[in-house]
């Protein structure tokens, strides 16, 4: 695998996670059959898998197998996807567009994107709480409860709360910060951190390292979508571009500018990258989805 090219390395985790996203989740043939089709939907066929990707690089770094880290990286994306259809709702930031198709509650209806969203987050529970192959419990456990940590009020749910009750209002900087950190932040650290838990035992001091990548990369990945809202077109994003200044959103363009926040963005990178430094090639891979997370054109 080192030796594969990165865009290589990428697509055939992306395809692998699309198979494994296929067989997790509930067969559209069985009832209730409008449910699980919108689940489909809104997970399926679309979407980079950054988690995914976070969760296979971090589980490189530990010796973790494949078939354990399918399955931690489907959870989290069930998350994530969770996040988005009830992001897209009237009541959140009233998105049509999502991954280049209608949005779920405009495809089915809001009822209906109100319980995939339970549904994909309880799914995700569900996969990564089964029993792993060469997974301690212990180990497993700690897993299910930092995934649980980073969805709920001290991670996405909370910075969710914030960024709506923030419209309009000039955030300073720690508080957008904040805000950032958690309702993207928090599931891309867990990514990282449940990818490590899938193998050999870190010491405390890598540990240590490697949660500092994950904050850092955790933040500028939220850093980027706000600079891509504002700089890239609705084609190339599959999502409607320059929905943050329309929805008078705080964020880091409208904080800093465009050129603070690209330079903010670069700096987290750096941090990341340097937070990596005490391992060896098998951090390659975090290396190179840090660089991807920054230098992404969607
Ligand atoms: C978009 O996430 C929402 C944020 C948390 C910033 P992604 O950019 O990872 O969206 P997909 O999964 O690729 O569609
Ligand atoms: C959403 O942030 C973060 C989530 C927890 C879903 P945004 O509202 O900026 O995400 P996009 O731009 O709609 O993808
Ligand atoms: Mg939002
Ligand atoms: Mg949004
Ligand atoms: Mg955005």
């Amino acid at each position: 695998m080192a030796n594969e090219s990165f865009i290589g390395w990428m697509t055939s985790i992306q395809q692998y996670m699309e198979q494994a996203l296929e067989k997790l989740l509930p067969s559209a043939d069985c009832a209730p059959q409008r449910l699980h089709e919108a689940m489909r939907y809104a997970t399926l066929e679309g979407g980079k898998r950054v988690r995914p990707l976070l969760v296979f690089a971090a589980g490189e770094l530990v010796g973790a197998q494949a078939d354990n880290l399918a399955r931690i990286g489907a959870a989290l994306e069930m998350v994530h996807a969770y996040s988005l259809v009830h992001d897209d709702m009237p009541c959140m930031d009233n998105d049509v567009l999502r991954r280049g198709k209608p949005t779920c509650h405009i495809a089915y209806d809001d009822a209906t994107a109100l319980l995939v969203g339970d549904a994909l987050q309880t799914r995700a529970f569900e996969l990564i709480s089964q029993p792993m192959p060469d997974i301690a419990p212990a180990s497993q456990l700690e897993m299910v409860r930092a995934l649980a940590h980073a969805a709920g009020h001290a991670g996405m749910a909370g910075g969710q709360a914030i960024d709506l009750a923030s419209v309009g209002l000039p955030l300073t900087l720690p508080e957008l910060e904040f805000m950032h950190m958690l309702k993207t932040g928090a599931l891309i650290r867990a990514a990282v951190l449940a990818g490590s838990m899938a193998g050999r035992e870190l010491s405390a001091a890598e540990k240590e390292a490697l949660d500092a990548f994950a904050k850092r990369i955790g933040l500028a990945f939220q850093v980027v979508d706000d600079i891509l809202d504002c700089e890239a077109d609705t084609a190339t994003l599959g999502k409607t571009a320059g929905k943050d200044a329309a929805n008078d959103k705080p964020t880091y363009v409208s904080l800093l500018g465009l050129a603070e926040a690209k330079r903010m963005a670069k700096d987290l990178h750096d941090q990341a990258f340097a937070a990596l430094e005490g391992f060896g090639p098998q951090a390659d891979r975090l290396k190179q989805l840090a660089d991807y997370i920054v230098a992404r054109s969607f």
